[in-house]
C-alpha cells in the first residue's frame, strides 16, 4: 500500500460523503432562515443529541444565538437543487425556503418552522455550544421527531424509496441508494 501525505486542513474531504441536513432557525423579529451543513453527527440516544458545527458568521448561527431553537430537516435527493438554492448567501431576513421555492410548516414544540418537503424533522433546543476552531459546535436535544410514513423498513430508513443526500464537497454529492448488507 503506498499512501501519499494530505494536507491536514484537508482532512474532511476523505471524512466523506457526509449526511447533509437543512437546518432551519428564525432570528428575533421571527424573520425564517434556512441553511445546508454536513458537518453533522448524532451524539447521544438518551438524551437524544445532535450536534452540527457552523462558522459564526452564518446567520442560522447568529438566530441560533438568539432564540436558542432551530430544526434539523433531512432531505432526499429530490431537492437536491432546491438544497443548493439555500446555501447561498442571501440578505439577513431573507427566507431562503421561499427562495427555493420549498414549503413551511409550523413546528409543535420551537417557533422555527418544518420544510414539508424534507423526509424527517427534528425540532431542536440548543444544549451546549463550544469554540472549535475556526467553527462553533452546536449541540441540540430534539425535542420532537416527525418522519413521513412509508420511509422507514424494519426500523432503518428504506434507501430504496428515498434516496439521501451525502456531501463529498463543494457542488458535488453522492445520492445514497446502493444498499449492501454484510453477511
Ligand atoms: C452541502 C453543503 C454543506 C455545508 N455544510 C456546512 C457546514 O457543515 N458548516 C458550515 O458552517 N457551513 C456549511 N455550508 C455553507 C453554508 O450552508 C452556507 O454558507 C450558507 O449560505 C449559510 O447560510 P446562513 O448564513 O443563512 O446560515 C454548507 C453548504 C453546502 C452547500
Amino acid at each position: 500500500m503506498v499512501f501519499q501525505d494530505l494536507e491536514v486542513e484537508s482532512f474532511y474531504r476523505v471524512l466523506a460523503p457526509r449526511p447533509t441536513i437543512l437546518v432551519t432557525t428564525t432570528n428575533q423579529e421571527g424573520r425564517v432562515n434556512a441553511a445546508p451543513f454536513s458537518f453533522v453527527m448524532p451524539v447521544s440516544i438518551k438524551p437524544p443529541l445532535l450536534a452540527f458545527a457552523s462558522v459564526p458568521t452564518h446567520h442560522t448561527y447568529q438566530n441560533l444565538k438568539e432564540t436558542s431553537e432551530f430544526v434539523v430537516n433531512i432531505p432526499s435527493a429530490d431537492i437536491l437543487r432546491e438544497l443548493w438554492i439555500t446555501g447561498e448567501k442571501f440578505p439577513s431576513g431573507v427566507s431562503e425556503i421561499e427562495k427555493a421555492g420549498l414549503t413551511e410548516i409550523p413546528s409543535t414544540k420551537v417557533t422555527a418552522p418544518r420544510i414539508a418537503e424534507c423526509i424527517a424533522q427534528m425540532e431542536c433546543k440548543v444544549f451546549w455550544i463550544k469554540d472549535a476552531g475556526d467553527h462553533h459546535l452546536i449541540v441540540g436535544e430534539v425535542l420532537k421527531a416527525h418522519v413521513n410514513e412509508n420511509i422507514l423498513k424494519e426500523g432503518l430508513l428504506d434507501v430504496k424509496k428515498v434516496k439521501p443526500i451525502l456531501h463529498l464537497g463543494g457542488k458535488n454529492f453522492v445520492v445514497g441508494d446502493n444498499l449492501r448488507t454484510v453477511d
